[in-house]
Parts: structure tokens; sequence; C-alpha cells
């Protein structure tokens, strides 16, 4: 059933913005007093003045009876929200002083959260999972990524991503799986880096395969976790089974967006110690650069040079990370707003990241722009200036998010 929802004081569709490069906020498109038309799939049909839509050809009308400025929907294409336990301990030795990468050393991090994942029973995680995507949702994101990792054995690795998928079905927002078994060599696995991805290739990765659990995996390159060698090695075998890469990459050495730029990876994610040599690398290349302003909020650390990403002609997404560990908050509205007024982007800039730029990174082009032939995934603030929505910084929340048009 084809509907008609307005009239709007202002639709900010994003249309005709750069993959790529700079945005001012002169470029975007904004329609005044404006509707738009779902079809019965939840694709746009048009926008354009309310006053323009023949009213009496659609049989549903939903009418926005306050001032409201709608935007897309978020993307959030980088998530773990699929955890048991916490890591507030974690939390209270970082902020008193102690570095993250001591605390993983002394049996804390990823490990503590793979003890209390592999604890958690199917339906435990997947409820977790939907009161996290669901919250997420209520706060404008339509499309979550959320990984595997936390689990680091074969069985539960596919617990985890079984979880997710069950999860999608209940959460109104769209749940897209990436396998992470590559996050850390669990403690108790006896046997190399190398030994420890083998197994993980010969025996899981095809296993998710058959079971159509994923079609991405990420690795963790850094030399605490899987160093350049082992990254090139593994990610080559993934895209041969015919999987999609990412990489957590350069979050706090460099290495791993080369080894994303090397591999075709979609995305290279974190960026916090990016040099100028990466920043250029990733600007020429067809790898999105992925921020994930939570972890340095999470760790009290510095942000990835966004404002030279974009300068030198990246195409820049933002992220939550939200995760135990480095980046509990996972809210994207406020982490979107502090990283703008940090790295000096525009609203333009930073809509974009958080929408159809953070889609490209989960090789998505259905959505992230209200366009004609889009999902009318998309949200609505009470306010009649769409700059009003950073400005608030995450306290003005939308007053409503449709699902394909729902
Ligand atoms: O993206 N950097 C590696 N992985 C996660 C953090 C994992 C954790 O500390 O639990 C991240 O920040
Ligand atoms: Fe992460």
């Amino acid at each position: 059933m084809n509907k008609l929802i307005g009239p709007f004081t202002q639709i900010v569709t994003l249309a005709n913005l750069p993959m790529k490069g700079r945005i001012e906020d002169e470029q975007l498109e904004i329609i005044d007093n404006a509707g738009v038309s779902v079809d019965e799939d939840g694709n746009i049909l048009a926008i354009k003045t309310f006053a323009d839509f023949d009213q009496d050809a659609f049989k549903e009308i939903e009418t926005i009876d306050q001032e409201a400025v709608l935007i897309p929907g978020f993307v959030d294409c980088h998530t773990h929200i699929c955890w048991g336990g916490n890591r507030a301990r974690d939390y209270a030795m970082r902020v008193a002083g102690k570095p993250y990468l001591e605390i993983a050393k002394a049996g804390g991090g990823i490990q503590d959260s793979m003890k209390k994942t592999r604890a958690a029973s199917e339906k435990e995680l997947k409820d977790v999972t939907v009161e996290r995507a669901d919250r997420h949702f209520s706060r404008g994101v339509t499309t979550i990524e959320v990984k595997s990792g936390y689990a680091l054995d074969i069985d539960n690795e596919l617990k985890m991503l079984r979880s997710i998928k069950s999860a999608d079905k209940e959460t109104k927002a769209d749940l897209i799986t990436t396998c992470l078994a590559a996050h850390m060599k669990p403690k108790d696995f006896e046997g190399s880096s190398r030994e420890y991805l083998d197994r993980v290739l010969d025996t899981l990765l095809p296993e998710i395969k058959k079971e159509n659990l994923s079609n991405r995996v990420d690795i963790f390159t850094e030399e605490t976790a899987f160093n350049v060698e082992e990254s090139n090695y593994y990610l080559s075998k993934a895209k041969d089974l015919g999987f999609d890469i990412t990489v957590h990459a350069d979050q706090f050495s460099t290495g791993g967006s080369k080894v994303a730029v090397d591999n075709g990876a979609l995305s290279a994610e974190h960026l916090e110690s990016s040099t100028e040599e990466e920043v250029k690398m990733l600007a020429e290349s067809e790898t999105v650069a992925t921020v994930l302003p939570g972890a340095s909020l999470g760790l009290g650390m510095q942000y990835p040079p966004c404002r030279k990403l974009l300068d030198a002609g990246a195409c820049l997404a933002i992220a939550s990370d939200w995760n135990p560990g480095s980046a509990p908050m996972g809210d994207m509205l406020i982490q979107g707003a502090l990283l703008g007024a940090m790295e000096k982007l525009s609203t333009a800039e930073v809509f974009a990241g958080m929408t159809f730029r953070s889609a490209k990174a989960l090789g998505l082009s259905d959505r992230g722009k209200l366009e004609v032939g889009k999902l009318a995934d998309m949200q609505a603030y009470p306010c009649n200036d769409y700059r009003e929505i950073l400005y608030n910084q995450g306290m003005l929340p939308p007053f409503k998010v449709w699902k394909k048009g729902n």
C-alpha cells in the first residue's frame, strides 16, 4: 500500500552529495514543507513539496502535526553489541591511569569479555543484542553492523553469530553480521597465531557460509593481536572463500590500513594512529576510512585525523564501535556531534559519515540518502532547522524513526 508521510518543516535528502572528500553545508539539498511517499516494499517513491502530492492517490496518510526535520536513518557500520557481562572494572582502572594494553595483558580486556560471552547462552546473547539494537533504533540507527569476536572458539563464535541472526528478526533495525573470530588468539588455544587463523579458515568460515551466518570477516591488526603478515595471510584466504573484508586498523600503531587497502577491504576502521602516509593512501583508495569516536572517548585517547582524511579526499564514515571494553557508550548522535566539534567537520560531513558513507563501508548502496528508489529508512527531529540536531549534542533525539516506511 502506497503511503504519504508529512508535512515536514524540512527534509534534508543528502542527495547529490559526493561519496568522497569535503562537503560544505551549502551543498545540502533541503526541501521545505515537504512530504515523502513510500511504496509497499518500503522504498521511496517521491520526495517533494507536500502540497504538490495528490492526497487522494494514497490509501494511507501519516500526518506529522508538529515541526519536524527529516533525515536518513543512521547506519552504524561497526559495533560489537553482542557480548556477555561488562568491563566496568577495566574502565575504572583506565580512568585511574592504567593503559588499555596493560590491562589486557593482566587478564582484563577482550579475554575477560570472552569468558563472560562463552558463559552466556544463545538466548541470553540474543536478548541483550535486541535490547541494545532497540535502543540504537530509538536514537535513529536503522542499520547496525554487529561483530562476533568475543567467543574465540568455533562453537561459541557460531553461537554469537546465530544469536545476532535471531536478534535481527526481533529488532526493527537491520543487523548485518561480521565474523571477528580474528579479534585475538584466545589464551586457551594451544598453538601459534597462524595455527589459530588456520583453524578459523578451515573450520569456522566454511560453516558460516553453510549456515549463511555472515559474508563479512574482520581482523584486529595490531602487534598485540595479529601482525601485518598474519593479517595479509588470513584476509587473502578469507577473500578466496568469498567473504567481504574489513580491518581494525591503526588503533594503537600503523600497519592495519595498508593491510586493508592491499587486500581491497571495504573499510579500514579506527585510524586513531594513522599518519600523513595512511591518510594519503586511504584517500587514493576505494577503501572507506571509518572512524570510531566512541573508542577515543572510552579510552581517553586522540581522535582520528578526520579533517585531514576529508581534505585529502577520503570517504569518511563514522560508527560507534559500541562494545564492552573500549566504547561502552554506544551513541551515534552524541559521538557524531562531539567528533564534528573537535575535528571541525561540517554538519553535512557528519551526516554523510553516519549515513550513505557508512552504508558504503557495508557494501550497501540502497540506503543512507532520501532518494527515489532507496529504502525509506528515516528519522524525524522535533525542530525546524537541521542544524539544531548536532547543536544539541545528542540531547535532542528523533521523535520518530521509520524502517522501510514503518
Ligand atoms: O574495536 N580494538 C579491538 N577491538 C575493540 C575493543 C575490544 C574490547 O576492548 O573489548 C575495538 O575497540
Ligand atoms: Fe571494534
